[in-house]
């Protein structure tokens, strides 16, 4: 079941009613359901027993640090792309052992940080990658557990801002030059060979894709076995979309059978990177009606939240679903750009929406929870919304909203 529902014409998150939030909080406010999330990860879970895994939870995708509490005390582990992540899944409880560290251009101090930590492994993207990680874990005295990640030049059949699995793009080792590096890796005195990963893109409506890229990674897999270097574990990344409007990814259950029965018999621990596909449909951005205003060609619903708090919709021009929190609120029936206060044309939240809206109708928008407040910025000094988790019939702010003192913090005038 959902953990949003309507009741007598109410929104809520489990037990408590988005207006109750939205009264003690404020908007904009993005709100998290505890059991959402939990059920995603569970079904990752329940789908990969009886084989060997890992997931690795996207901490991309939403970072604050209650999220990657829940998830950690339910057995994630993590991936993460700076020193930033690494730190926030340490402050929130996670175990390091199970962190995989992506990212094309992690930084010598990053790498000392996890090999101190003692992450699970390094997702290395590429030649001089490897050559600078050795030396790191040379010079600490340690020896760096090592994936390779490749880059099987497919298509993910995604929005091309987020497709990462194809040869131009600027991710991965070339899956024809994957042999060499791990040869040389093999070489390498302050390495050690644990795996290989993937990731081909994010969004993705079909099982095709991952198939294909799971299917070159064995081929490989296979190779370096015929050489001697096996590996402990296979990364098949992340990706899986999830529903927004009308697409029909495939569930979580269907996909990992899919990538279980290609990867068959062989003895790897499979290792998953999901972010999206745990928190996107967990979340909502909480937003009021400020203004509405009429053009000849448009009607406007100038809304509190804006691209700085959620750049989802002006960035891939994904769209969300936007829905009025309390039915039968009255108002004015029509179709309305629902639009923030900042100054640009691609400040919108959704197009040409059918909506009953008057000024202080109390708006949700779904599938907020993956890549939204993450994405969040301080454009036109606007402070970012606070973060809230629902828990049965509790909720906790789990970030405050920012303050204007907040914002100028760290910024000086010019001496005299
Ligand atoms: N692993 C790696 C190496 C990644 O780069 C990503 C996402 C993931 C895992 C998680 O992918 P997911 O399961 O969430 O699809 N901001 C964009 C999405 C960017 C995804 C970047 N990489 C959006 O809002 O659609």
């Amino acid at each position: 079941m959902s953990a949003f529902q309507r009741r007598d014409g109410e929104l809520f998150v489990e037990a408590v009613a988005l207006t109750a939030i939205a009264g003690a909080e404020g908007t904009p406010c993005y709100v998290y359901s505890r059991a959402a999330m939990e059920a995603a990860l569970d079904a990752y879970q329940s789908a990969l027993a009886g084989c060997r895994h890992l997931v690795c939870y996207a901490v991309k995708a939403n970072s604050n640090l209650a999220v990657l509490d829940l998830l950690a005390r339910r057995g994630a582990g993590f991936d993460i792309v700076s020193g930033g992540e690494l730190e926030r899944v340490v402050a929130a409880g996670g175990d390091p052992a199970k962190v995989v560290f992506s990212g094309v251009g992690k930084q010598a101090g990053e790498m000392a940080r996890a090999l101190e930590l003692g992450i699970r492994c390094f997702n290395v993207e590429s030649p001089a990658e490897l050559e600078l990680l050795d030396s790191v874990a040379r010079a600490h005295g340690v020896i760096a557990p090592v994936s390779l990640r490749v880059n099987p030049d497919v298509d993910a059949e995604t929005h091309p801002y987020i497709s990462t699995g194809l040869k131009e793009n600027k991710f991965g080792i070339d899956s024809d030059g994957a042999l060499a590096v791990y040869r040389r890796a093999a070489e390498l005195a302050g390495l050690r060979i644990v795996g290989m990963d993937c990731h081909i893109g994010s969004q993705l409506t079909s099982t095709g894709p991952f198939l294909d890229a799971v299917a070159r990674m064995l081929e490989l897999v296979d190779q370096l076995a015929d050489e001697g270097i096996t590996l402990r574990h296979l990364d098949v990344g992340g990706g899986l979309g999830v529903r927004y409007r009308d697409e029909q990814p495939p569930a979580i259950g269907q996909y990992i059978a899919a990538l279980r029965a290609a990867v068959g018999e062989r003895d790897l621990e499979l290792v998953f990177e999901p972010g999206r596909s745990i928190v996107a449909n967990a979340g909502v951005l909480l937003t009021t009606v400020n203004y509405l205003k009429h053009s000849a060609w448009h009607n406007f619903a100038l809304v509190d939240a804006a691209m700085n708090d959620f750049i989802r919709p002006a960035l891939y021009e994904a769209w969300v679903d936007i829905e009025t929190v309390s039915d039968g609120a009255g108002g004015e029936t029509g179709t309305w750009d629902v639009v923030g206060p900042v100054c640009e044309t691609a400040d919108f939240l959704g197009r040409g929406r059918e909506l009953t809206l008057r000024p202080g109708s109390l708006l949700a928008v779904r599938g907020a929870g993956a890549y939204g407040f993450v994405m969040s910025s301080n454009y036109n000094t606007r402070p970012r919304a606070a973060e809230v988790l629902v828990d049965g019939e509790q909720w906790h702010v789990v970030r405050e909203r920012e303050t204007l003192d907040d914002l100028l913090r760290g910024e000086r005038r010019l001496p005299n």
